[in-house]
C-alpha cells in the first residue's frame, strides 16, 4: 500500500470552500533596524500563479522564504492551506515538503547522481521505497527533458539542465506550492527558455506558484497576478496586463522603465 500525500486531506469543514493555498496577514519582519516586510497581506488561491516584482532589496526573497519558514517572522499570520505555519519539528518538515522552493543557485548534491538527487528526499521524508522513488524521478526527469542524464553528476550538466533537475527534485515531493526565487537569473541567456518552458507547463497544469523573476515574457504568458514590492511593502497587486500597461505608482513606473528599457 502506498501512502497518499493527501491522506490527511480536508474532509473536515467540507461544507465550506477550500481555504486559500497561501494566506499572509499583517506580516512584519525586521533584520535588526531594517523593516524588510511591512504589513504584508496576501491571499493566493489554489492554482494561482503570482509573479513578484520589485527593485533589489525590496524584500522579494524574504517574502518567499517566510512561506516555508526558512525565515521566521516577527508578527502576523502565515497559513498554508488553512493551517498556521508550524514552528519546528515534524510538522515543519512536512510543511517544507509541501512547499517546494527553487533558488537561483541550484544547490544539487555534487557527489550524488542526478537520479539520486531527485530520489533522496522522497525516500527520506516521504518514506517512499527506492523503486517508487526511482520510477517517479524518471518520470519527472523525462518531463523536464533530462532523463538521459540521470547517471551523470551535477557538474557534468549545463546550468539550465541543473536547474531543471532542481525543479524535478522539488516536484518529486508532490508539493502543493512551488516558490521560485529568480530561477533563471544565474543562467546563460540561451538556457533561460528551457527552464521557463518547464515553469510555464507547471503553471498550465494548475500548480500554485509564487515566482520572483524579471522575465517579463513569463509574467505575461503564465502569471494570473503580479505583485510589485518596494521597501518591504506590497505596493501594487493586479493582473499582468493592467500592471504592465498602466502601473499605478511612480515606483512601479520607474521600475518598469528600467527593466523594459534595457
Ligand atoms: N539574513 C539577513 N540579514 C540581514 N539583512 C538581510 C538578510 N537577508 C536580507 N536582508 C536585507 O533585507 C532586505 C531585503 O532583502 P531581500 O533579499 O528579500 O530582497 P530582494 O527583493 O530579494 O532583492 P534582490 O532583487 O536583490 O534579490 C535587503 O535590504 C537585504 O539586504
Ligand atoms: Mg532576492
Amino acid at each position: 500500500m502506498t501512502a497518499s500525500p493527501t491522506d490527511d486531506s480536508t474532509t473536515a469543514g467540507s461544507t465550506s470552500p477550500a481555504p486559500p493555498m497561501i494566506v499572509m496577514k499583517n506580516v512584519q519582519k525586521h533584520f535588526g533596524d531594517l523593516h524588510v516586510l511591512r504589513d504584508i497581506d496576501l491571499e493566493v488561491p489554489a492554482g494561482q500563479v503570482v509573479v513578484v516584482l520589485g527593485p533589489s532589496g525590496s524584500g522579494k526573497s524574504t517574502l518567499c522564504r517566510t512561506i516555508n519558514r526558512l525565515e521566521p517572522v516577527d508578527s502576523g499570520v502565515i497559513e498554508v492551506e488553512g493551517r498556521a505555519l508550524p514552528d519546528e519539528g515534524r510538522d515543519l518538515a512536512r510543511l517544507r515538503a509541501d512547499v517546494g522552493m527553487v533558488f537561483q543557485s541550484f544547490n544539487l548534491f555534487a557527489h550524488k547522481t542526478i537520479l539520486e538527487n531527485v530520489t533522496l528526499a522522497p525516500m527520506k521524508v516521504r518514506k517512499k521505497s527506492k523503486a517508487d522513488a526511482n520510477a517517479r524521478a524518471l518520470e519527472l526527469l523525462d518531463r523536464v527533458g533530462i532523463a538521459s542524464q540521470k547517471d551523470k553528476y551535477p557538474a557534468q550538466l549545463s546550468g539550465g539542465q541543473q536547474q531543471r533537475v532542481a525543479i524535478a527534485r522539488s516536484l518529486a515531493m508532490d508539493p502543493k506550492i512551488m516558490l521560485f526565487d529568480e530561477p533563471t537569473s544565474a543562467l546563460d541567456p540561451e538556457m533561460v527558455n528551457e527552464v521557463l518552458d518547464v515553469m510555464v507547463s507547471l503553471a498550465k497544469e494548475g500548480m500554485t506558484m509564487l515566482v520572483v523573476t524579471h522575465e517579463m515574457g513569463f509574467a505575461r504568458k503564465a502569471a494570473d497576478r503580479v505583485i510589485f514590492m518596494a521597501d518591504g511593502a506590497i505596493v501594487e497587486d493586479s493582473d499582468p496586463e493592467s500592471f504592465f500597461s498602466q502601473p499605478e505608482s511612480e515606483r512601479a513606473r520607474d521600475f518598469l522603465g528600467k527593466i523594459l528599457g534595457h
